[in-house]
């Protein structure tokens, strides 16, 4: 890669960034694709991210990825937001465009497309979510667009799965619970069961979020997680011959829609999991 007076710069603010894997899939993808453009991490610091959203402006940085903690915070600072990403209530991509920083969302459609690409049914289906956080807030939305039966929310702290839960009914006609974590024992007919909580995340890779015996009653399981790519609540389901994903193909498709907005144009998803397998984060 040349670096010079014309290389455009895109990148990734959160805090902390330092394990992400971003920088990998489009560098990558840049290199394909010969374009003259470098992706690196800025790492902010909260009371500086309003700073960080001007500087993108300011220093004519041509795009970047949001993540935890300032999906929400980098909205009233940008001159745009596309109406999924004020569906979500979130932004995870913004783009420079001429001085007008725009604000879109590209987590819900990565979601989506990472379960049809896997042939799952998601129309009509029995949706149970792990999780009440930005994460879980995305995929009940992503999941109420899709025309699911029924979504059920089901969180540590009951507080918070009753707001996701307000803002579905808020928002949609989706059928909409929620539950504790224990109380999905009395649920059969899951048809689809994701882990949106951190529950299984790497250092802490003996955790799953509910007991094997509400695992064994999905006929597909999701865990948003990627590292360990494969966890605990996933070898559940494979000792229970259930299909599964992890959060990879998530990952790699909200990152192609996120350079779709850039460029107007898809990275090679053949080329990015080849990179990812060699590097191990795949199997
Ligand atoms: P994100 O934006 O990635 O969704 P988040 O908003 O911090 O992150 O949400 C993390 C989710 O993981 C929450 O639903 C959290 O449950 P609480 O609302 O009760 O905090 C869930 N979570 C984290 N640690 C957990 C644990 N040890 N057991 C159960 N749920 C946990």
């Amino acid at each position: 890669m040349n670096i010079d007076s014309k290389t455009k710069i895109y990148g990734l603010i959160g805090h902390p960034v330092g394990h992400s894997l971003s920088p990998l899939i489009h560098n990558t993808a840049f290199l394909d694709q010969k374009l003259n453009c470098i992706y690196d991490c800025f790492d902010v610091l909260p009371e500086n991210i309003k700073d960080a959203v001007f500087g993108i402006k300011a220093l004519g940085i041509m795009g970047v990825n949001v993540t935890v903690p300032y999906k929400e915070m980098v909205i009233p600072y940008l001159d745009f937001i596309s109406d999924e990403a004020k569906l979500i209530g979130a932004v995870n991509t913004i783009k420079n465009n001429d001085g007008r920083l725009e604000g879109y969302n590209t987590d819900a459609s990565g979601f989506i497309e990472s379960l049809l690409e896997q042939g799952v049914e998601i129309r009509g289906k029995n949706v149970v979510i792990l999780g009440a956080g930005g994460a879980a807030r995305a995929i009940a939305v992503a999941f109420s667009l899709n025309d699911v039966n029924s979504i059920t929310i089901a969180n540590r702290t009951e507080g918070k799965a009753y707001n996701l839960y307000k803002y579905i009914k808020e928002k949609f006609r989706t059928e909409c619970k929620y539950t504790s974590l224990d109380e999905l024992i009395d649920f059969d007919n899951i048809d689809i069961l994701i882990n949106a909580t951190s529950v299984g995340m790497f250092p802490n890779v003996n955790a799953t979020p509910v007991d094997e015996k509400i695992i064994r009653k999905a006929k597909f399981i999701y865990d948003l997680i990627y590292n360990p790519k494969e966890t605990l609540f996933l070898r559940y389901a494979k000792k229970y011959g259930i299909k599964n994903s992890n959060g990879l193909n998530m990952l790699i498709n909200q990152a192609n829609n996120s350079f779709k907005i850039w460029f107007g144009k898809n990275f090679n998803k053949n080329l990015i999991v080849n990179v990812l397998r060699k590097k191990e984060f795949i199997k």
